[in-house]
């Protein structure tokens, strides 16, 4: 009888084995669970791959190993899943010598990033939120790179649908933007929260097909440009897509390729109250991550909501009482002749007064300031970075006598304005420039929802305790609309020289903990972008007010998200899921 073989487990003879069925053993630093079934034996590892069950405790059929809690069933020969809500289990090597049954503890190799990269794609086809919070820990755990698992979210969210770029796929590159502020510990959190959005949005929904490219000699970025505009004003959608997927194709510069998008949309006024823009601005950024080669299938999938979308021109609002869509056709056409006399001005520095100019009553006034501004030599950058703040001051001056949808109301101008700002910042144009008057004219539309204008905290400089002020921004964040609270706190801190970082942190912190959708995703991500660019200013500290007030309204959730990411981070630690 052996009674040892090198890195080998022994399980017991073979005939005890038969007698009981099956027989635990640990080494390796598993629990491994051996069965004789059907006059052979198998090992696999006794923790259900699901949510850690153990497997000894299933029943065995006809080469069939079925847990006993939500009854994923394994073949039990290979370990490989019939259920993909589970996932393959590990199986084991196992020897017979001299009627004595020995296990090899030791798995296969594989190649954990290319393992966990599979089991990723598979959660978003069947839209598995378990699946897709223990792929993006195992890519974590194996060393991959955040870009990994976001390229294979991108891929996905910018083929299998129709409808194209989405909520999803602007929250997927929220989640990119906001990783580098987060606390090391919420980085998977968060792009696991990304990719779950993608997965539902796509789910049940037709794949986008891919249109072939032009078989053209046109390789003028400015024909390009000219056409693409055109076949967005007509709506012909198939035809702009061609025709920019053409144009990257070709190899046409990023710089140009940004401008005909941006040019389109903004051609019309304020498409889809700023959400075309907003889309545009995030689908480059999300290039910025994941690279330029993914550009013709990302770019391309703007093109649906692009051609289709509601131009505000045609919306009551803009025309009565005031004919605010005339007013800002006018404004546009007197555009270049600003601009050229700007060019022989230097030195603009108004953008917080301007700023507070565009939360004024009359809509010419404030189409006039702007008009002085690029006059005087105001840059498109600074007159962006204007139409943010602006749009953070009126979150931060939101009233909560308001109703509460009306929360979304200032939300999507906030969103529309930083996204033209950075749009802005990446492809300054002519054409671009124009969102700003656009933006403008929503903020001033959206002044009813200052009435009466809630007033920002003031407190005072002495320094404070940070530590304690963030422990109770989350105390608050667990009860019901401490939307002042919470307000006064932010500012407190942000006014007491506490650590910035560790506010921005939490902040997002607090936005993961909730079962957060698209508006929370957005004004996190454009709250951290607008703070890095006025840390430690005024207007700074109330970006981050008005952000945080969105936050607390909209806190607490049932906080499901978060809980299937706890089970996924527990069972990669290997800690125990089921206790009776
Ligand atoms: S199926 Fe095994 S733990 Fe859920």
């Amino acid at each position: 009888m052996a009674t040892q073989i090198a890195e080998q487990i022994r399980v017991g003879s073979i005939d005890e084995l038969k007698t009981g069925g099956c027989r635990v053993v640990t080494g390796g630093g598993h629990a491994i669970a051996v069965f004789h079934h059907d006059g052979r034996v198998y090992a696999v590892d006794n923790r259900c791959p699901h949510m850690g069950f153990p497997l000894d405790r299933g029943s065995v059929k006809d080469g069939i190993l079925t847990c006993h809690w939500h009854n994923a069933r394994f073949d039990l020969a290979s370990g490989g899943t019939f259920n993909p809500f589970a996932d393959d289990v590990r199986s084991f090597p196992v020897t017979v010598v001299d009627g004595e049954v020995w296990v090899d503890p030791q798995p296969a190799q594989r190649d954990e990033t290319q393992h966990w990269s599979g089991r990723l794609r598979d959660g978003m086809e069947h839209n598995i939120r378990l699946v897709t919070a223990k792929s993006v820990l195992g890519l974590h755990a194996a060393g991959a790179d955040y870009r990994v698992p976001l390229r294979i979210g991108a891929d996905f969210g910018a083929t299998y649908t129709a409808a194209g770029w989405g909520a999803a796929m602007t929250i997927l590159t929220a989640t990119a933007n906001i990783l580098p502020h987060l606390d090391a510990d919420d980085r998977a959190v968060a792009l696991y929260q990304g990719l779950l959005h993608v997965a539902r949005e796509c789910a049940g929904r037709p794949p986008r097909f891919v249109v072939e490219p032009l078989p053209t000699g046109e390789t003028r970025p400015e024909v390009f440009k000219q056409w693409f505009r055109d076949f967005i004003d007509v709506r012909a959608e198939d035809a702009a897509e061609r025709c920019l997927r053409t144009a990257v194709e070709l190899g046409l510069p990023p710089g140009h390729i940004a401008d005909m998008i941006f040019a389109a949309s903004t051609d019309h006024i304020y498409l889809d109250a700023g959400h075309t823009l907003d889309f545009a601005n995030k689908a480059f950024e999300l290039l910025d991550h994941i690279g330029w080669e993914h550009a013709s299938q990302t770019l391309t999938s703007l093109v649906h909501g692009m051609a289709r979308a509601r131009r505000s021109h045609e919306l009551s609002a803009w025309r009565h009482p005031i004919d605010l869509a005339s007013l800002v056709w006018q404004a546009r056409e007197e555009l270049p002749a600003l601009l050229e006399q700007g060019r022989q001005a230097t030195g603009w520095n108004g953008e917080d007064a301007l700023a507070r100019e565009m939360l004024g009553e009359s809509p010419s006034d404030i189409l006039d300031a702007i008009k002085a501004a690029i006059k005087a030599g105001a840059t498109a950058e600074q007159l962006g970075s204007a139409v943010a703040y602006a749009a953070f001051l009126r979150m931060a001056h939101f009233h909560i006598s308001n109703e509460f949808g009306d929360w979304d109301t200032v939300h999507n101008t906030l969103t529309a304005a930083n996204a033209l700002h950075r749009a802005l910042q990446r492809a300054p144009s002519p054409e671009l420039l124009r969102g700003v008057l656009d933006v403008a004219m929503s903020i001033y539309l959206d002044r009813f929802l200052n009435m009466p204008a809630q007033r920002i905290p003031e407190t005072g400089g002495e320094p404070a305790d940070g530590t304690q002020l963030l422990a109770e921004i989350r105390e608050r964040m667990d009860v019901r609309q401490q939307v002042e609270e919470v307000s006064h706190l932010v500012s407190r801190y942000l006014t007491g020289s506490c650590e910035p970082d560790a506010l921005v942190a939490a902040l997002g912190r607090a936005m993961l903990n909730e079962d957060a959708g698209f508006h929370s995703f957005q004004i996190v991500d454009a709250g951290f972008s607008q703070y890095r660019q006025r840390r430690g200013t005024e207007s700074g500290r109330h970006v981050l007010i008005g952000m945080a007030r969105y936050l607390a309204a909209h806190a607490p959730t049932s906080r499901a998200v978060g809980q299937t990411y706890q089970i996924a981070l527990r069972l990669h630690r290997g800690e125990e899921i089921f206790r009776e």
